[in-house]
């Protein structure tokens, strides 16, 4: 297993390409399976999370070529089975299920694992599923959708305990496509990969208004057809690479995000203290650390909200921001783990139910420490940064599940960060 050793104190500028959006990528490669025809799919990062889904999509009978960033998949002939080793590795593989019945009629799906981050349910998807006629039956692990008479459409609610479902409103919306009749998702996600999957949907020929709001409305088509679609920019990397520039900057440039999917990330970042500014294009933005730092109260929400998925490295950063932070997640109240590690380097923070309370410290220092889920990891990286003396990461391999060659970027950028095997 490859480890970080992260020199800290160097000061980062310069400039560097944000990847498209791992997750864009991973429902948008599962649409693949709505069709039979060939569908070119550009800018899919090449980390482990999009390596899992195409050996997915290739065990259950596609055709997969792969160049650069440029997917080319055809699912002609596919078995209405998905590998149960390769889902079960990866949660995110569950968006096949949606695809997977529209257009077999059954789905034999592992049921997700758990991860770090909180115990993370499928009832929802399960809920509209049903919705559109599935029977829903478990056996050895799996999931076992039927809908011999096909799928038709249906009111559906997916609000849960926590709020939207954002894998489950892909499910549903995807399933959805080819259901006889109007399908209706209530509380439905809002995120940019949601519209993004449902631009890939409707150039396929289906017929989808309404994504971005928490109200989506699918009329059901014969068919689907083969496509070229290019996925959005990852926000979440740009919001890592933002951080880091608030951390460890003199000046970052961050070339091909979007202005309209960071605006809560932006606003945090800027609240701490750093200047951060767009082109009038909004497709590129320069962070400047600033001069005084502010303690942030942050809420993790839904998006337009502030995402859960920035939580771990907003706390990164406000471990060194002079004042008190309070951060509540909403969505993964149990997504901590990264404060473990972080008050290993001397951060001050002290966690109670689903809130860390941070006290931010002068400067952190190196400690061995070791990484839980990807976005933790992202942090322990932020955290290094600036950290007297040499940090040493393990367990790299969760890291490299989303992040497109983080080290080189890191480097592109001048931070002192060595990859090696462990
Ligand atoms: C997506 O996961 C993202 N993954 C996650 O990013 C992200 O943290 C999450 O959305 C929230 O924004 C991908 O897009 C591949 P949810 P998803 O269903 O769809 C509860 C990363 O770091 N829930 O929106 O699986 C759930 O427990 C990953 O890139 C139910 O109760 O998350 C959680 O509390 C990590 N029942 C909340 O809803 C269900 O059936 C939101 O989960 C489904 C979810």
């Amino acid at each position: 297993m490859d480890k970080l050793i992260v020199h800290g104190g160097a000061t980062l500028r310069g400039s560097i390409n944000i990847s498209g959006s791992k997750n864009a990528s991973l429902p948008i490669l599962a649409a693949s399976l709505l069709t039979a025809e060939p569908c070119i799919i550009r800018r899919v990062p090449d980390v482990s999370d999009t390596n899992y889904m195409i050996q997915i999509l290739s065990a259950m009978g596609a055709d997969v070529e792969r160049s650069s960033g440029t997917v080319r998949i055809t699912c002609a002939d596919i078995s209405d089975v998905a590998p149960y080793e390769l889902v079960r590795r990866m949660r995110a593989s569950i968006c096949v299920m949606g695809p997977l019945l529209a257009r077999k009629g059954r789905a034999v799906v592992s049921l997700p694992g758990g991860c770090v981050i909180g115990d993370r349910p499928v009832d929802l998807h399960l809920r509209g599923l049903e919705a559109l006629g599935a029977k829903v039956e478990f056996e050895g692990g799996n999931i076992i959708l039927t809908a011999r008479d096909g799928l038709r459409g249906a009111e559906i609610d997916l609000c849960g305990t926590h709020g939207p479902t954002v894998l489950g409103t892909d499910n549903v919306m995807m399933a959805a496509t080819l259901a006889e009749g109007i399908t209706v998702i209530e509380s439905a996600a809002a995120e940019p990969e949601v519209i993004d999957l449902a631009d890939f949907l409707n150039a396929m020929g289906a017929k989808i208004t309404g994504a971005g709001t928490r109200r989506i409305v699918i009329e059901g088509v014969r068919e689907l057809r083969g496509v070229e679609h290019t996925v959005i920019p990852d926000r979440i990397e740009a919001g890592t690479f933002m951080a880091a520039a608030a951390l460890a900057g003199d000046e970052v440039k961050l070339r091909r995000v979007c202005r309209e999917h960071l605006k809560a990330i932006t606003a945090a970042i800027e609240q701490s203290g750093h200047r951060v500014e767009f082109n009038e294009a909004g497709n590129t933005c320069t962070v400047f650390r600033g001069e005084t730092f502010h303690g942030v109260d942050l809420v993790t929400a839904p998006y337009p909200g502030y995402p859960t998925d920035m939580q771990a490295q907003m706390t990164a950063l406000l471990a060194t921001t002079p004042g008190i932070s309070v951060i509540k997640d909403t969505i993964f109240p149990q997504r901590f783990m990264h404060c473990a590690e972080l008050k290993r380097m001397g951060a001050d923070i002290k966690i109670d139910h689903g809130t860390a309370v941070v006290r931010g410290v002068a400067q952190l220092s190196a400690a061995p420490v070791m990484a839980s889920d990807l976005r933790a990891s992202a942090a322990l990286v932020l955290a290094a940064l600036t950290a007297k003396g040499d940090t040493e990461i393990s367990r790299l391999y969760h890291i490299d599940r989303g992040y497109e060659h983080i080290d080189e970027k890191l480097l592109m950028l001048g931070a002192e960060v060595e990859r090696v095997k462990d």
